[in-house]
């Protein structure tokens, strides 16, 4: 496998979807697929599907298709599902919370060490153990211990000057799911999250589907 070779951020984001179909196809005890199969289940062509997985040199036989669970195996390791991440989450709100009950992460490589908040009702809580802490001792924690990402959760205003703090403190991925798209003069990774972008494309189309069913009754 070339990994020198610079891969597209295009080619990148497709990749957790092959590794969640794949991961689907080994519970259904699926062994063995081609490109073809996988394009019609995963609704992309399978030459698309061809240039994808080329990037990172092939893993497909002509004639046999893909091995599942090498290629699995092989996307998790790209990804960095061994990686062990270390994650904490800023605000232990609504979706602070969500996100830290949800246990799947841990299974992606992803795993929650540390939980802060300035809410004096807040701190000393537990979240799966998981204690809550003031935001106060972040910059102990931090020193203490390896973290890779933090989560950011925090109210709309609050948010840049914890991302700052966070950068500042020398953690290198920002997953931030504050309505803004966060950009930080520093050595940073930061994956912007809007879910109501995605709910409003949800609600475009949907007015799209009855508009066409309007014009054809
Ligand atoms: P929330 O009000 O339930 O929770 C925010 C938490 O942040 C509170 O516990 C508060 O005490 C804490 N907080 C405030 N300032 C802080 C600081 N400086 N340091 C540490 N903690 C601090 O809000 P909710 O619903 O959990 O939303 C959190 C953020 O996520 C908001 O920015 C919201 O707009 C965003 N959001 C984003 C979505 C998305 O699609 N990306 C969907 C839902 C919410």
């Amino acid at each position: 496998m070339n990994l020198d070779k610079k891969i597209s951020m295009a080619v990148i984001r497709r990749l957790p979807r092959y590794y969640r179909y794949l991961s689907d196809l080994l519970k259904l005890g699926i062994t063995r697929i081609s490109s073809k199969e996988l394009s019609s289940r995963m609704g992309i062509t399978a030459s698309q599907i061809r240039q994808d997985l080329n990037c990172f040199g092939g893993f497909g036989q002509q004639g046999y298709g893909y091995n599942v669970e090498y290629l699995y195996k092989e996307i998790g390791n790209i990804l960095g599902v061994n990686e062990a991440f270390k994650i904490i989450i800023i605000g232990a709100g609504n979706m602070g919370q969500a996100l830290a009950n949800y246990t799947n992460f841990e299974k992606r490589g992803f795993k929650l060490i540390g939980i802060f908040d300035i809410n004096p009702n807040l701190i000393g809580k537990k979240i799966r153990d998981v204690e809550i802490m003031h935001l106060d001792s972040l910059d102990r924690f931090v020193a203490e211990n390896q973290v890779d990402i933090a989560i950011l959760c925090v109210p709309y205003e609050n948010t840049p000057a914890v991302a700052d703090k966070v950068a500042r403190l020398g953690v290198k991925g920002l997953w931030n799911f504050s309505p803004m798209d966060l950009k930080l003069p520093y050595d940073v990774i930061i994956e912007n999250v809007h879910l109501s972008d995605s709910l409003m494309v949800l609600g475009y189309r949907l007015n799209e589907m009855r508009k066409s069913q309007r014009n054809k009754s």
